[in-house]
């Protein structure tokens, strides 16, 4: 059994790319909407309701846990690791990596407050970026919290105060450091026209399948179940 969580309905594009590569699994979602945003959270709050997330998920028998929030893996989980050396985990970072691999010059990196200062967000820049290359770190703060209510008119007005603010800086590149913001390609796309959006689902995917064969998990009985859980006490 696999355990995947969010601060809501963002992880479901990463359970999506997990599920299109590994379909033969079986797999539990939990969508920790009434905590959302978990972006604009202390750590000691933040790590006190993953650590009660992650212990559920191993209660309901997950072996491996896919924190597939950039918010929670670059503020929890290294000590989560430490709090259940049981477990595997896998995280979600920004693709700041795959934008410096590509060798965009000039690149967008939209995540939440809590991700944009944390030292995971400033390792990836530091061990990735060469002379030639500017990354753009954009705090963006209520932005998570409008797509998972919805909230269009936020979402646009958001959208807008950092494009007046980007517009001239030649962005070649965004990557989209928070799992709800592919929900909203099309809006940013409205704004910063053809430029090409990252997203690490696709890594985390992949990271997974390292993992289970890495692990031997592979030869569980499995019959490729997806239970989507509103409520931890359900
Ligand atoms: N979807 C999450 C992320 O990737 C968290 C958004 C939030 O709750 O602030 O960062």
């Amino acid at each position: 059994m696999i355990g995947v969580f969010d601060s809501g309905k963002g992880g479901l594009n990463v359970l999506n790319e997990i599920v299109a590569l590994l379909p033969e699994y079986d797999y539990i979602y939990y969508g920790d909407s009434k905590n959302n945003p978990y972006g604009e959270k202390s750590d000691q709050e933040l790590m006190k309701i993953t650590s009660k997330i992650v212990a559920n998920l191993k209660n309901r028998g997950c072996k491996l846990i896919v924190i597939a929030c950039n918010t929670a893996t670059t503020r929890c989980m290294r000590r989560l690791k430490v709090l259940f050396p049981e477990l595997i985990f896998v995280g979600t970072v920004p693709a700041i990596k795959v934008a410096c691999d590509k060798n965009y010059k000039n690149t967008l990196v939209l995540a939440t407050p809590a991700t944009i200062e944390s030292e995971r967000t400033e390792e990836l820049v530091r061990d990735n970026k060469k002379e030639d290359q500017e990354i753009y770190l954009v705090p963006c703060y209520g932005l998570a919290n409008a797509i998972e209510t919805n909230n269009n008119s936020k979402i646009m007005k958001i959208l807008e105060e950092i494009y007046q603010e980007y517009q001239h800086k030649n962005i070649d590149s965004i990557v989209l450091g928070c799992t709800h913001y592919p929900n909203i390609k099309k809006e940013i796309n409205t704004y910063f026209k053809d430029i090409p959006l990252l997203d690490g689902s696709c890594g985390v995917a992949r990271e997974v399948k390292r993992q289970l064969e890495l692990n031997n998990i592979s030869s569980e009985k499995i019959q490729g179940n997806i239970i989507i859980l509103n409520n931890l006490d359900d």
